[in-house]
């Protein structure tokens, strides 16, 4: 597996981060770090994306910095250049995978059924994004989906939080959870950092609990 992936599996959650203006950057991140998990997924739903990503790359470069809800090879240049580590996307687009492999840069998208993790395997990739995690039918469902697929792991995404994550991590298919339960936007618009890195911490304790 791409050491990056490797590196992700090692926090075992990936922050889903919205933020609508860079300014919050860097506060976000230190709170991050300070909680003790040193990476993010800045989504490019918001036009702050590529200059908080910038800013990050240049201000914490021990952080693991990554590009989210990349739609576009346009978006993936403009990640890239701006200093991401790797790409996330919500669903499975070939011409995206095939973009971000020209450009060697880790692409983890968005798979929920059979057919997606087949075209992702037709992709070489090994580590699937799980979208939306929770809405689509849990762990049971990422379960069979997995059996079939055994060279594949799965990082689920969507509604996942302080409460059900342990489940996720303890089953060995997956590789990390992504959420946004602990940078949820109106603690960053509330500029709350102190909750942000709380509940980061939090976070934490239980990817070490879900290890043994
Ligand atoms: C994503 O972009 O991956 C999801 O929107 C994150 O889902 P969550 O907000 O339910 O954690």
């Amino acid at each position: 597996m791409n050491q990056l992936l490797e590196k992700i599996k090692e926090f075992g959650i990936v922050p889903v981060v919205v933020l609508d203006n860079a300014k919050d950057a860097i506060p976000l991140a230190q709170a991050l770090c300070d909680g003790g998990l040193p990476c993010a997924e800045i989504t490019f739903r918001t036009d702050a994306a590529e200059d908080s990503i910038r800013i990050l790359a240049k201000e914490f470069p021990h952080m693991l910095i990554g590009a989210g809800t990349v739609l576009t090879t346009e978006q993936v240049d403009r990640a890239v250049l701006a200093g991401a580590k790797f790409i996330v996307s919500p669903g499975l687009n070939s011409k995206i995978i095939c973009h971000c492999a020209k450009k060697n840069i880790p692409i983890i998208p968005g798979c929920s059924t059979p057919s997606d993790v087949e075209q992702a395997i037709e992709h070489d990739l090994d580590v699937v994004k799980f979208f939306p995690a929770q809405q689509a039918g849990g762990l049971a469902y990422i379960k069979a989906i997995a059996a079939p697929y055994v060279g594949m792991k799965f990082m689920p995404t969507g509604g996942i939080n302080a409460q059900n994550v342990k489940e996720y991590l303890t089953y060995d298919r997956v590789l990390a959870c992504g959420g946004s339960w602990m940078v949820k936007n109106d603690l960053i618009q509330a500029g709350n950092f102190d909750k942000i890195k709380a509940l980061t911490k939090e976070a934490i304790e239980i990817v070490k609990e879900s290890r043994g």
